[in-house]
């Protein structure tokens, strides 16, 4: 089956579930999915019901679809997302961003959790991102392309949204949060990075370090979708503070989920 006919199928059922028009499509990263508790006029869909969607291994990540309203505008969110080091293939990992411009999604919202590697960065930092770097050694678009889907090599030279990102630092500023501005780089995982491999990662011009969104951001840029991306800084990176674990991870989210939410929130109402 071509990935066309499998996005026809999938887009089918989740219409079928009740799903309308979508404006965004909105990635919530790890402890960062109460945001779509927040969605009303809500339609929720299990991962495990979606035909052609993978089932998420992760704990903290609730696996589901949520449709509805939220600031003012048609939301699809994912609460939860498939990643690359879970042993998915990267066209695996991006089909839900497929099947968000399908169902008419033009923007892209993705959030995450990562490691701060700029050594002016705090944990609990949100960062808005400015930019990526594939550092995964994949790419989601390898194989044949399908033009009807997008060209065979899609330009990335503004592969986060210019003037989404205006609008995110302004709405920062009037809430009073603490905006950082960097590039995201994306590694396989799951092992968290080597201080060797995160003094590489500063040199080569990254802010912060995770193991998500560059082959979402990728796949939502070969169909123009336009992106907006928000880091959660949980942690600075290997090297730059005690031993790394996940609980810390999930410490962090939960201390800087308000404002995060908030920004996401007050930021979509203006798109
Ligand atoms: Cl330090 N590295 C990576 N790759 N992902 C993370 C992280 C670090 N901290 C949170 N997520």
């Amino acid at each position: 089956m071509s990935l066309s006919e499998k996005l026809a199928a999938t887009s089918q059922y989740i219409k079928e579930a009740g799903v309308g028009t979508v404006d965004f499509g909105l990635i919530l990263g790890s402890g960062l999915g109460e945001l779509a508790d927040e969605i009303t006029d809500r339609v929720v869909i299990p991962y495990a019901d979606i035909p052609h969607f993978p089932v998420s291994t992760v704990v903290g990540h609730a696996g589901q679809l949520v449709y509805g309203t939220l600031s003012g505008k048609k939301v699809l969110a994912m609460q939860g997302r498939f990643h690359y080091y879970e042993g998915h293939s990267m066209q695996t990992v991006t089909f839900p961003v497929r099947v968000m411009k399908a169902l008419g999604a033009d923007s892209l919202i993705v959030t995450n959790a990562a490691g701060g590697v700029n050594t002016s960065f705090s944990p609990g930092d949100l960062m808005l991102i400015t930019d990526q770097i594939n550092f995964t050694g994949d790419n989601p678009l390898m194989g044949l392309n399908e033009e009807d889907l997008g060209p065979r090599f899609p330009d990335m030279s503004e592969a986060y949204n210019k003037a989404y990102g205006e609008v995110t630092k302004k709405v920062a500023q009037e809430l009073s949060i603490h905006l950082q501005k960097g590039v995201y780089m994306g590694f396989s995982g799951p092992t968290y990075e080597t201080p060797a491999e995160v003094r590489m990662a500063r040199v080569m011009g990254a802010d912060a370090v995770g193991m998500s969104t560059v082959p979402e951001v990728i796949v939502a840029n070969h169909m123009s979708m336009k992106v907006l991306g928000i880091t959660c800084v949980t942690n600075l990176a290997a090297g730059m503070q005690a031993n790394l674990n996940h609980e810390e991870v999930v410490e962090t989210t939960e201390r800087v989920k308000a404002d995060f939410k908030e920004l996401v929130k007050r930021t979509l109402e203006k798109l």
